[in-house]
């Protein structure tokens, strides 16, 4: 398997709970109301499987090997912007969060501020899924001889072993500290 398998599988999930988040966000805009919970379920998602897990092996492992080779200005510029997008996503997300608690506590106009939070992520993710598929992978193996691409999966294994020990570590030493 080439090293961006598993990253375009990750994909194709994360696609599968942005279109969740999409029925529930059309229903909310109708009803004017959301399920928080859904919402904090939909937040752990993209905060630990979509960002933690999935944008950490892009930036860690692929974007930090890709740095090391002469890019193209154009595959340079298209990785700072794919960098860009995951900040995007994480100062989306922390709004989320912050809209969440507000609607939780009945706040005047919480339900849209949480609303439009999620308009972002759903109409963000499809479109820089699509930009990683479709240009900057195949344009990313050019700069790889067959070792690094190996070299990188082997990587991205080791990286998500560490994954579900690392999340509920937070969770523990969270609580503890309670
Ligand atoms: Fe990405
Ligand atoms: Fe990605």
């Amino acid at each position: 398997m080439q090293a961006r398998g598993p990253l375009m599988i990750e994909h194709r999930l994360i696609e599968q709970m942005i279109a969740v988040i999409q029925r529930r966000l059309e229903r909310a805009v109708q009803v004017q109301s959301i399920d928080p919970s859904f919402v904090d379920t939909a937040v752990d998602f993209i905060r630990v499987y979509a960002d933690r897990t999935h944008h950490g092996k892009e930036e860690d492992i692929l974007f930090r090997t890709l740095r090391r080779k002469n890019l193209s200005d154009e595959h340079q510029r298209i990785m700072n912007e794919l960098m860009d997008e995951h900040a995007l996503g994480r100062e989306t997300t922390k709004a989320l969060v912050e809209a969440n608690s507000r609607y939780r506590k009945r706040e005047i106009g919480a339900v849209a501020e949480v609303t439009d939070r999620l308009k972002t992520l759903v109409a963000f993710y499809p479109r820089h899924i699509k930009k990683e598929d479709a240009v900057f992978f195949p344009a990313a193996l050019e700069y790889l001889t067959e070792q690094e691409d190996q070299a990188m999966l082997a990587e991205f294994w080791e990286f998500d072993r560490k994954m579900i020990h690392e999340k509920y570590k937070a969770i523990a030493e969270g609580f503890a500290r309670e």
